[in-house]
């Protein structure tokens, strides 16, 4: 079994096909530029036709084979395409969950609804759609690695984030019953927690009224131990050359010593810190 954290080599997934889903910016795009880097033709997936067309051309500057499509996880019809744009460069062999979105801030007694159905659809059924078209192609070739996102709440509550948390929660335990599942296919399944990631999900939130103070505290928690989104995407590579069940990047000894790197590296420092756009969302009125 090969560790997850090996040094590999550049052309390690030459001749692997890859889609990343939510890949027109953030973790998403790091990490299809991370796989192509290593030799896999990737496919990216976002809503904006735009957004993807301009990724693939930064990738392809970058001399990676990039091709995309304009896909929402939440609708099947549009994830099944999504299979098929990959299956027509010749093979599919890595999948990434990765399309993600977080929820208004605050107390799910008063959370708009639409809100957390939109997480809902976009983290749990996105995912579930996802490993839906993924893997009868993958059982039926004997191989294949599906990668789902993890975040913050996978292991437990957190309060006044329930619908990312409960759903980063449910792809957690969606994920292990999936690696029960394919026992023995050489199909491979893997979870990945990269940490805090210095993208829009954490940058740009939302928050119901009179929660949104108390988000200044995660520029803090972001200068201490957050990381830019092309080093959190570094161990996918290692991730699906091996058989490691997960990737978590925030272990104890993380938390300590990068906590005191970055203290000592005048992370903390309001100059210093990540830019937080809060928008105040009202919630709806009472059923
Ligand atoms: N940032 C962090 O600190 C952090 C920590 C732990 C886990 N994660 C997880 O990592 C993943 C990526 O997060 P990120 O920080 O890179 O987020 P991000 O910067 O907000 O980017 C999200 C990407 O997903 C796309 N997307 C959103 N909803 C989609 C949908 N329904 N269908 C298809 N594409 C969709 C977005 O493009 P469009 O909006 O144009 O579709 C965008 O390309 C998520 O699963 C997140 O939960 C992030």
């Amino acid at each position: 079994m090969r560790s997850h954290q090996a040094v590999l080599p550049h052309d390690v997934l030459r001749g692997r096909v890859a889609v990343v889903t939510g890949s027109s910016r953030g973790l998403g795009f790091a990490m299809a530029r991370e796989l192509g880097l290593h030799g896999a033709a990737v496919v990216l997936a976002a809503r904006s036709d735009d957004a993807v067309a301009a990724a693939v051309e930064r990738l392809r500057a970058d001399g990676i084979a990039a091709s995309g499509r304009c896909c929402d996880t939440a609708d099947l019809a549009d994830v099944e395409a999504l299979r098929d744009e990959a299956i027509s460069r010749g093979t599919l062999d890595i999948w990434i969950n990765n399309a993600g979105t977080s929820g208004v801030y605050g107390p799910t007694a008063s959370t708009p609804v639409d809100d957390f159905t939109r997480v809902v659809r976009t983290n749990i059924l996105g995912t579930f759609h996802g490993a839906r078209v993924a893997l009868p192609v993958f059982l039926a070739q004997g191989h294949g690695d599906l990668v789902n996102l993890y975040g913050q709440g996978d292991r437990g509550p957190v309060a006044l984030q329930n619908a990312y948390a409960s759903s980063k929660r449910w792809v957690h335990q969606f994920t292990e019953t999936l690696r029960l599942e394919t026992k023995g296919t050489g199909v491979r399944v893997h979870g990945m927690n990269p940490g805090l990631v210095e993208t829009d999900l954490l940058g740009r939130v939302a928050s119901q009224p009179g929660f949104e103070h108390r988000l200044g505290a995660l520029q803090v928690v972001v200068a201490l131990w957050g990381q830019s989104a092309g080093q959190a995407a570094r161990p996918i590579v290692g991730l699906v050359t091996s058989d490691a069940a997960e990737f978590r990047f925030l272990t104890k000894r993380r938390l300590v010593t990068r906590g005191l790197r970055n203290i000592l590296g005048g992370r903390l420092r309001r100059t210093n810190r990540m830019p937080l756009q809060v928008t105040v969302v009202h919630p709806d009125p009472q059923p």
